[in-house]
């Protein structure tokens, strides 16, 4: 008597034995849904690279947030859009802003969805890059970190203030992790979470969000400053260091190029992991589909389902809405 045939497919035959043994689930509470906020009312400024994705004026902002809390999203992540911009970035974290106008309305009238707020320069800033621009001591026109990293400190707090539940520095200055726990905490902040996009690397997959936020930088790229996607190890060492400096949540960014780096980073830390599936992993599969070139709903699953297969606790991702509606979990 030999061992028995290896038979697999005996596991895959009926739907009921593939629901008993599938190993990753995606659930409605993994998602959190990013928004892009305008100033002014009663607008819907659909982005043409990102289908099915708007800018929105807070109002609008508002009405969305009761849509995604209905589905059972638990969060979403707030990015503005201001009407004026400058050499510091200065809307912000000026009390005035449009996030933190968005973080009011929103907090009043969605108190029990979390708040998070992408914490950066680069679309307030009149050149586009993520904080204000000094000679370096090499004489090179650079982002000053120390300088981005105060402000950045400030605009958390201001956020927290607002309405804020999390900080979610985008930046990829260095130290601004620790600068920003520091001054939340000096504020009796210690509520607030930070959540870090701690393994943010420098990729093509930005671009749609970039005519979405109006954030293309006017010269030059960020590759001083994001990581360089050839690079693994350096993102352990850019996570320990978030880690040690405050971090509650760390984020790898974008994810399906970086899948790997998500498992890495689980294996290594066992701490909550997030992975944004950015607005160009959105865009190529939304007009895959559009042209009849792949199942959009199928895809969908199977791209978010693999990036919580990775390790990813939680998703960022254009896809929160479309995913929740067939995961169900919600009020609706
Ligand atoms: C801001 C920021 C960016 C994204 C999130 N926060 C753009 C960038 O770094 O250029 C990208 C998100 C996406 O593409 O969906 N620094």
């Amino acid at each position: 008597m030999g061992f028995p045939d290896y038979r697999p497919r005996r596991l895959r035959k009926h739907e009921n034995f593939r629901r008993m043994i599938r190993e990753t689930r995606l659930s409605v509470d993994n998602l959190i849904m990013p928004l892009f906020v305008v100033p002014g009312t009663k607008i819907t400024n659909p982005v043409k690279s990102m289908p099915g994705i708007a800018q929105l004026s807070v109002d609008r902002a508002v009405d969305e947030c009761r849509a995604i809390r209905d589905l059972g999203i638990p969060a979403v992540i707030l990015f503005g859009i201001p009407d004026k911009k400058d050499g510091a970035g200065s809307g912000a974290y000026s009390d005035t802003g449009i996030i933190q106008q968005a973080l009011r309305a929103i907090k009043a009238a969605v108190s029990d969805l979390v708040l998070i707020t992408d914490v950066c320069l680069c679309e307030y800033t009149d050149h586009g890059h993520c904080g204000p621009l000094a000679k370096g001591p090499d004489g090179r026109t650079d982002v000053d970190n120390d300088r981005t990293v105060a402000l950045l400190a400030r605009a958390a707090c201001v956020y927290a203030e607002a309405g804020a539940d999390a900080a979610a520095p985008s930046d990829m200055m260095d130290g601004r992790v620790g600068a920003i726990r520091a001054a939340l905490d000096a504020a009796r902040r210690t509520d607030v979470l930070v959540v870090s996009y701690a393994a943010k690397y420098a990729s093509a997959f930005y671009g749609p969000f970039r005519e979405a936020a109006g954030s293309t930088p006017s010269f030059g790229d960020r590759r001083g400053y994001q990581m360089d996607p050839a690079n693994a190890d350096e993102a352990l060492r850019e996570v320990a260091a978030d880690l040690a400096e405050g971090a509650d949540i760390v984020m790898v960014k974008p994810a399906l190029p970086f899948l790997d780096i998500v498992r890495r980073v689980k294996d290594r830390f066992g701490v909550p992991v997030a992975a944004y599936n950015v607005s160009g992993e959105y865009a190529m599969l939304k007009a895959a589909a559009q042209n009849g070139w792949l199942d959009g709903d199928r895809a969908m699953m199977e791209v978010l389902t693999s990036i919580r297969r990775a390790g990813a606790d939680i998703l960022l991702t254009y896809f929160a809405k479309d995913a929740a509606r067939i995961l169900g979990g919600g009020r609706a």
